[in-house]
């Protein structure tokens, strides 16, 4: 955890820099041509480019925001669609609290990195993003029929790593439904996890992964998007 702020810090250096780049070198939404798989048709069924645009294409990571406020609304509707995301055996362990008011973002704010601070308490609203070490104890009702419960409350490893894996995975699935929903989002890694845990999460025994701050970002002055690994290096097909 300790490496994962360092990186961030230095992180943040980098995009104060960023932020005073010319409009020249800069792309607000777009994405380079390079990642845009030119000259690939989408297959049937596929989402159109619009769609795909708010998600993938333009979609980028903010470091600033607008003061637009998110209605607890919205909140509710990414939670419901986040929810639908697949999970093993639909454990379903993300557990979620949204920082809303200035009282509790200023509890978060000694638990932040030094190059996160003003990026994060920009933003309206924060999410911590963690899961219930004893999601086990939901099974009987997320997956009746199937005595699961009992699989992992014998096995601190295994409930463990399940609950890391599908909680991350949880996470993704808040970040992609916030871009449907027309937020934009800002995950956060670097910031002290038991400082998290022990102003927020005592009460319940969850555990925090990362933050999530939503909104509507500011994107302008924002550097060009860095590169990604093509197919090619990331990829291997075997027939
Ligand atoms: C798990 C995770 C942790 C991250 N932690 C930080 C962070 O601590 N500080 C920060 O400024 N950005 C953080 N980011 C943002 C990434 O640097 C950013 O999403 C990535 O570079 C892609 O940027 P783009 O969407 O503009 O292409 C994090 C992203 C993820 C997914």
């Amino acid at each position: 955890m300790a490496d994962e702020r360092d990186v961030q810090q230095t992180d943040g250096q980098g995009a104060a820099s960023a932020h005073e780049a010319t409009p020249d070198n800069t792309e607000p939404g777009g994405v380079a041509p390079e990642h845009a798989a030119p000259g690939l048709s989408l297959p049937d069924g596929a989402l159109d480019q619009s769609a795909l645009d708010q998600l993938f294409t333009s979609a980028r990571t903010p470091r600033r925001w607008s003061t637009r406020p998110v209605a607890d609304d919205v909140l509710r509707q990414l939670y419901t669609l986040a929810s639908l995301g697949p999970t093993s055996g639909n454990c379903s362990p993300a557990r979620m609290v949204f920082l809303k008011g200035t009282d509790a973002r200023e509890r978060l704010r000694p638990a932040l990195s030094a190059g996160n601070v003003n990026r994060v308490m920009g933003a309206p609203v924060i999410a911590i993003v963690g899961h219930d070490p004893l999601f086990f104890e939901q099974l009987p009702f997320l997956c009746p029929g199937e005595d699961l419960r009992s699989w992992f409350a014998a096995d601190v490893g295994l409930s463990e790593e399940t609950a890391f894996r599908n909680g991350t995975l949880q996470g993704a699935y808040v970040i992609m439904a916030a871009r449907a929903l027309g937020l934009d989002v800002l995950p956060i890694s670097g910031f002290d996890q038991s400082m998290v845990e022990d102003a927020f999460l005592a009460e319940t025994g969850w555990r925090a992964n990362f933050l999530l701050c939503l909104g509507h970002g500011d994107l302008t002055g924002l550097p060009a998007r860095a590169p990604r690994l093509d197919f090619a290096q990331a990829c291997r097909v075997v027939d």
